[in-house]
């Protein structure tokens, strides 16, 4: 690299000058606005009551080969037995192509590998929706996307419905009654007590997505007042925010019969082999989801059966799913988007930006087997900075004098504007998808403020100046710039996601950039489970991350926003004492969004955002690197797709789409079954019967 591509200068008479410009300079500058890139279709607007209810019917159905070989055999009861008092009831007129039909198989295929069926204690099941299919929460976020904005509240879901106390404090909840896991064991009070007491109130369990006690506000209380009715008991006046923190991914209990004998309370257990004691191989794990792991072949296939207790039914009583059977092939995310597009799956969230116009050439054949609709600009990635000085992943030497400098606000300036934002995004993909993305909130979503956003332009050279003012300087020539008082050259380590081409391609991207800037960035490049165990610990200098629902629909994941707790931010957690060593600027950002949760007045929530948008790219909290739009992939032939479904924003197409009332006319249904005609076995037993 050469040296005089930066301003080092040679006379120290120059230095001092461009010091000085670089200090009355005004770094700031116009945020372009992103390219116009409308939405392929709207949402039907609708009430939360317009989509569903809870109700007993007159009668009920199932699939006839269910009543053939397991109810009239004996081996299940019949299926009115098997459903709530009162099931969950989808409504006809909000169902897109109306009531449906049995049969047919949705074929998804993911990149991520399952680590086991404890998303209680942590494990993940691959991703790509196989969670999302099995845990059921107390409310649900997804289909939010399409309720009408003044009447926006979470779907109630486990819990059917729920009261304040006058005095605003306490929430008392009912949960569905009578409904049973998909072993025939009831769900009750006792699976949420467990979650709660025994996860999410013990340090040493962390739930797969983040729930910790801030979630739900510290001093919380929770109680079971029956099997049907729990109380929370809330700080807060009315924080109606925290039922959002009650869907996916936060509040969706487990099998308190199943996972509680391996918890080390009630165990010899250590948290390590309680975490443990569900691994892939482990069939028929109960779920209340709409479908059963059922088999488990390592890089090859997970496959689900119908769940014959599944809880939720149409208006004619036929209990759902429509769908006998999922299916996840262990392959690639790239490998999603083909298959796909070629028919060979059914499903894809198109997010890779490198593979749109490919995908679009083809779907846009009138013999392409899926339809592709893109939706707004929800998928935005950051480079974040570990905040931490206090010991958070234990850093060595050079590891903590770079944390020391990311909590420089000159350090992270110098980044974020030694970064062309438009040629990164170019670089996945030309035409108008990518954006320039100055960070924190995405332009598009209900609470961003154009003008709240403070925006850094790419300006190397004033960049460099910075890195100068702050004494980094390229003391042994070698063309990378050294820590103050003749340190050694910075040196700094790049954690990025392997599973997914975009990450490291920005990654690659940041690195290159940071070339004439005179830092030397590391890649460490690492598949999904073992970067999210990094990024965790804290193991990282910087880290390219797509990011969460919080940046989107800000009501979801809100406490990822801000480190209001120990484990609650991506990049700044609990140093070794316990305690995050919290930032004066990341103060006003905890307060803010402490703020936020606490108040239920629109007004007030809309600005309290505009200060958290300032506050954050003001000090650039993390470095916002592109946002860009994605896509549905879907088969053709599934019924009931509603209208505008986004890939990501409450929560991911997965939920969003309502895939336990999706269905496949009959005559287009496909012989994709691999265990026709069986449903789940005995749990921790061989495969379907
Ligand atoms: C992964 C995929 C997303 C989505 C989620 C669902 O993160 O990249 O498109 O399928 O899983 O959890």
């Amino acid at each position: 690299m050469k040296k005089h591509a930066y301003a080092l200068g040679g006379a120290g008479l120059m230095l001092g000058v461009s010091l000085l410009a670089v200090q009355a300079q005004d770094l700031t500058g116009e945020l372009p606005d992103p390219p116009e890139f409308s939405a392929q279709s709207e949402p039907t607007f609708v009430s939360v009551s317009d989509i569903q209810e809870y109700k007993a019917l007159p009668e009920y159905h199932e699939p006839d080969w269910v009543t053939a070989k397991y109810v009239d055999a004996g081996t299940l009861p019949p299926v009115a037995e098997r459903l709530p008092k009162e099931p969950l009831v989808f409504k006809t007129g909000n169902m897109p192509d109306g009531i449906g039909v049995y049969g047919d198989t949705m074929r998804h295929v993911i990149g991520g590998r399952p680590e086991g069926w404890n998303y209680t204690a942590g494990q993940n099941q691959g991703w790509g929706g196989i969670d999302i299919g099995l845990s059921e929460c107390l409310t649900r976020t997804g289909p939010l996307f399409e309720v009408k904005a003044d009447e926006l509240e979470p779907l109630p879901n486990l819990a059917k419905s729920w009261e304040w106390s006058e005095d605003g404090h306490e929430l008392t909840m009912h949960l569905i009654e009578g409904a049973k896991w998909s072993d025939g064991d009831p769900f009750d009070a006792d699976d949420v007590m467990f979650y709660w007491n025994d996860a999410i109130m013990d340090s040493n369990v962390s739930p797969l997505n983040g729930g910790t006690p801030e979630t739900f506000g510290v001093g919380t209380t929770l109680e079971a007042l029956d099997p049907y009715t729990i109380k929370w008991t809330f700080k807060e006046v009315r924080p109606t925010q925290y039922l959002y923190a009650m869907a996916y991914g936060t509040f969706c209990p487990g099998p308190s019969h199943i996972l509680k004998p391996q918890h080390p309370k009630y165990s010899d257990n250590t948290y390590e082999q309680f975490k443990n004691a569900f691994p892939p191989e482990y069939m028929n794990m109960p779920v209340m989801g709409a479908w059963v792991p059922v088999e488990y072949r390592p890089d090859d296939i997970v496959v689900m059966r119908r769940n014959p207790y599944y809880w939720k039914v149409d208006e004619n009583g036929n209990q759902l799913p429509y769908l006998n059977e999922m299916h996840y092939r262990l392959s690639t995310w790239a490998d999603r988007d083909v298959q796909a597009v070629a028919g060979s799956g059914d499903f894809s969230n198109l997010e890779q930006a490198e593979s749109y116009v490919e995908a679009l050439k083809r779907s846009a054949e009138d013999s392409a087997p899926a339809r592709l609709q893109f939706g707004a600009r929800t998928i935005g990635y950051a480079l974040e900075f570990n905040l931490s000085a206090n010991g958070w992943g234990e850093p060595d030497t050079r590891g903590q004098a770079i944390h020391e400098l990311n909590r420089n606000l000159d350090f992270r300036k110098a980044v974020s504007i030694a970064i062309d934002r438009q040629r990164l995004g170019d670089s996945l993909v030309r035409g108008p998808f990518t954006a320039i993305y100055p960070g924190g909130l995405y332009a598009g979503t209900a609470f961003y403020d154009k003008a709240s956003t403070v925006y850094y332009p790419y300006n190397l050279d004033a960049a460099n100046a910075l890195l100068d003012g702050i004494g980094l300087l390229d003391t042994d020539g070698n063309g990378v710039r050294n820590l103050p008082d003749g340190g050694a050259d910075v040196e700094i380590t790049l954690l990025a996601n392997t599973d997914y081409a975009t990450d490291t391609n920005l990654a690659e991207g940041v690195i290159a950039m940071m070339e004439p800037l005179g830092l030397r960035v590391i890649a460490n490049f690492q598949a999904g489970t073992s970067r999210d165990d990094m990024q965790q610990a804290g193991q990282f200098d910087w880290h390219v991350r797509r990011q969460g629902a919080e940046m989107v629909s800000v009501v979801q994941g809100t406490t990822f926003l801000a480190p209001t707790g120990p484990q609650t931010s991506y990049f700044h957690r609990a140093g070794t004492d316990g305690t995050v060593d919290i930032l004066p600027f990341e103060q006003e950002l905890v307060d803010t969004v402490n703020t936020f949760v606490a108040t239920s007045d629109n007004a007030e929530r809309a600005e309290l955002m505009k200060t958290f948008q300032h506050v954050f790219t003001e000090n650039v909290y993390s470095v916002g690197l592109t946002q860009y739009p994605g896509a549905l992939i879907i088969n053709k032939r599934f019924a009931n797709i509603p209208a505008g479904a986004p890939i990501f924003m409450f929560n991911w197409a997965e939920d969003n789409i309502i895939r336990e009332r999706i269905y496949v006319p009959a005559d287009q249904q496909g012989d994709y079954e691999l265990h026709p005609e069986t449903l789940p076995g005995a749990p921790g037993g061989a495969g379907p019967v």
